[in-house]
């Protein structure tokens, strides 16, 4: 049951976006392009290093508002394959503020019920880095709560590669020579199998791009993006997000539901004055 309590103080803003979302329409999976932190940081003359350890907040915000939520599965881009292109001292304080944040939020991932997966090529990364995902993941590994995926030297490119080649191990050592691939057989080879899309796209500092993020898996995501800068990414940021959400109609290629009457009876209306 979501303790609301726990959501929002009496008389804040909080409370009254959370009266305006549907607690049974909530989407089961969102996912989260965090930018920004270099503005915010720029904006106080700061280095941008300041910015990605401002952000760490907000990440912690919303996963434990996700985990209050119920919500199935939160993805938080962190860094992308792209993002080695930055300096070196950049690159470092990055991969630094995730060792302290693991180290940090284990027990409150473990309180909430969280269980935390990271997501990309983690093989790139620097062993010490890698030495702390594999403890959390770990650790994290019978929660039953939310899932808490973090994307790390991850790309959306890099991942349909990664995906063809587990396939073609698939094929090897099972010898299905004559296998025809579908999509259900694609999407289980992907980092993220077993894992439903996300149904919101969320971009924080108003950028229109989805920079290489899920591109599979984003097939029809609902998108929202923000001015709001991540280090300025709140509860109530989140929820304006799945207040947008909610107020989306989602089709899949079909029509809204209603209208497929309507063309019926109009269709079966110029067919009896045909007559
Ligand atoms: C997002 O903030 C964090 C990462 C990509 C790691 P940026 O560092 O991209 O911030 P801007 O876009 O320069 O403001
Ligand atoms: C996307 O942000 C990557 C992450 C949030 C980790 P970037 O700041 O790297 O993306 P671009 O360069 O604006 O497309
Ligand atoms: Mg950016």
């Amino acid at each position: 049951m979501i303790d609301l309590r726990k959501l929002a103080e009496p008389g804040s803003i909080e409370e009254s976006l959370l009266e305006k979302i549907d607690l049974n329409r909530l989407p089961r999976h969102i996912a989260v392009i965090m930018d920004g932190n270099g503005r915010w940081a720029k904006s106080r003359r700061l280095p941008r290093v300041e910015g990605h350890r401002a952000g760490i907040a907000s990440v912690r915000e919303i996963v434990e508002t996700a985990a209050r939520l119920e919500l199935g599965v939160i993805t938080l881009y962190a860094f992308s394959v792209e993002n080695w292109k930055r300096p070196r001292f950049e690159v470092a304080t990055l991969m630094m503020l995730l060792k302290e944040y693991l180290r940090k939020e284990l027990a409150t991932l473990m309180e909430n019920n969280i269980r935390f997966v990271p997501i990309g090529r983690i093989e790139g990364l620097d062993p010490s880095v890698q030495r702390e995902l594999r403890y959390a993941e770990e650790q994290t590994a019978k929660n039953t709560g939310l899932l808490f995926q973090i994307a790390l030297n991850y790309g959306g490119r890099a991942e349909i590669v990664d995906t063809v080649n587990r396939i073609m191990t698939t094929l090897r050592e099972k010898e299905m020579t004559d296998a025809v691939i579908d999509e259900a057989f694609f999407g289980d080879h992907l980092y993220t199998a077993n894992v439903d899309d996300p149904d919101l796209l969320i971009r924080t500092s108003g950028e229109l791009r989805v920079s290489n993020f899920l591109l599979w898996q984003i097939a029809y995501a609902e998108i929202h993006v923000t001015k709001v800068l991540w280090p300025d990414f709140r509860k109530q940021h989140l929820f304006e997000a799945i207040i947008d959400f909610q107020s989306r109609e989602r089709r899949y290629g079909g029509v809204e539901p209603g209208e497929q009457e309507m063309f019926v009876e109009q269709q079966s209306a110029e067919g009896d004055s045909e007559k």
